[in-house]
């Protein structure tokens, strides 16, 4: 049956062993606020019958304390909290550090779709398939307002934002066909702005993959732009202008001019392409001309994409 059908799935199908670990998290810390309330309650009721107004019972205070029992009350369901702390902090650092290995997945929302592109190229739109057991990185932006993509089965969400990419990864662990959403109220049309995520086995992934088509990868296709935009000219070996070399750049620390440092990840890259006067670089004139109003989310994608496949400084920009 097709996910769309339950319009009101308030538990869905876990589709990965984090997604069954945050299930696990969420009863287990249900359960023990209800043990930690539960005897809260039971003596605000009994004490409330017990010495209601009129009822000829003894009232004096026999001053009687027991700290030990006090500090008990106190100490063990905090102890008890601070384990959700540690196994909640636990997983929120492995969400939060995709493995190196990752297949990486390009997503752009937008009002009112997502756009996502395979690293062969393929490109879909509310829909995305990926290969069951293997880990998926999705890289996204936002073309417009702030969305958020979120895929209930693998309990992950993750706003896309403008002019800032973010990410979100995920192993599935059961094929199957789930929901993807937005979850950020994006204007009129954002409870129609779902999609479906397809986890298929390898060979199917790679069979889908062979009939999504596609004309050219996505480092092909930067590299494409890279030299159509004239960004070769300055930025490759042979180049008259003086401009940095782009080659090991990705992810390195880059000296600003007036001191510092800034990490070139893909977020500065692709504002440094869009405004080239920010974070200017230390020793090198800014003679780049701004690409804003030029390049789209889908070009910046290919041209950081590209960038990012430039192995080690080989060849010198002077
Ligand atoms: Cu996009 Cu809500």
């Amino acid at each position: 049956m097709n996910p769309s059908d339950f319009a009101l799935a308030l538990w869905p199908h876990s589709a990965s062993a984090s997604a069954a670990e945050t299930d696990h998290l969420i009863w287990a810390f249900t359960l023990l606020t209800v043990l930690l309330v539960l005897p809260i309650f039971a003596g605000i009721t009994f004490f409330a019958i017990r010495f209601r107004d009129g009822r000829q019972v003894n009232r004096t205070y026999k001053g009687n304390r027991d700290r030990q029992l006090e500090l008990g009350w106190m100490l063990i369901p905090f102890a008890l909290t601070l384990i959700f702390f540690v196994w909640g902090a636990q997983m929120f650092v492995a969400h939060k550090t995709p493995p190196a290995d990752a297949t990486e997945i390009q997503a752009i929302g937008r009002q009112w779709m997502w756009k996502f592109q395979h690293p062969g190229g393929q490109a879909e739109i509310n829909d995305l398939h990926v290969p069951v057991g293997e880990p998926i990185l999705i890289n996204m932006i936002s073309q417009d307002v702030i969305h958020g993509l979120y895929i209930p089965a693998l309990r992950i969400q993750m706003e896309t934002l403008p002019g800032r990419y973010t990410q979100l990864w995920f192993k599935a662990d059961r094929p199957g066909t789930y929901r993807l959403l937005c979850s950020e109220f994006c204007g009129t049309d954002h409870s129609v702005m779902d999609g479906l995520l397809t986890i298929m086995t390898p060979s199917d992934y790679q069979t889908w993959l062979a009939h999504a088509g596609s004309s050219e990868g996505l480092v092909n296709g930067g590299k494409r732009l890279f030299s159509a935009y004239g960004c070769s000219g300055c930025h490759e070996g042979t180049s008259q202008v003086r401009a940095p070399s782009l080659a090991g750049i990705f992810n390195r620390p880059v000296p600003l001019e007036g001191g510092g440092t800034i990490i070139a990840d893909a977020t500065y890259l692709r504002d440094k392409i869009l405004n080239p006067n920010n974070n200017r670089i230390a020793g090198y004139k800014q003679v780049m001309p701004a690409f804003k109003g030029v390049l789209g989310e889908d070009d910046l994608l290919r041209l950081v994409a590209y960038i990012q496949s430039l192995g080690p400084d080989t060849e010198t920009a002077r």
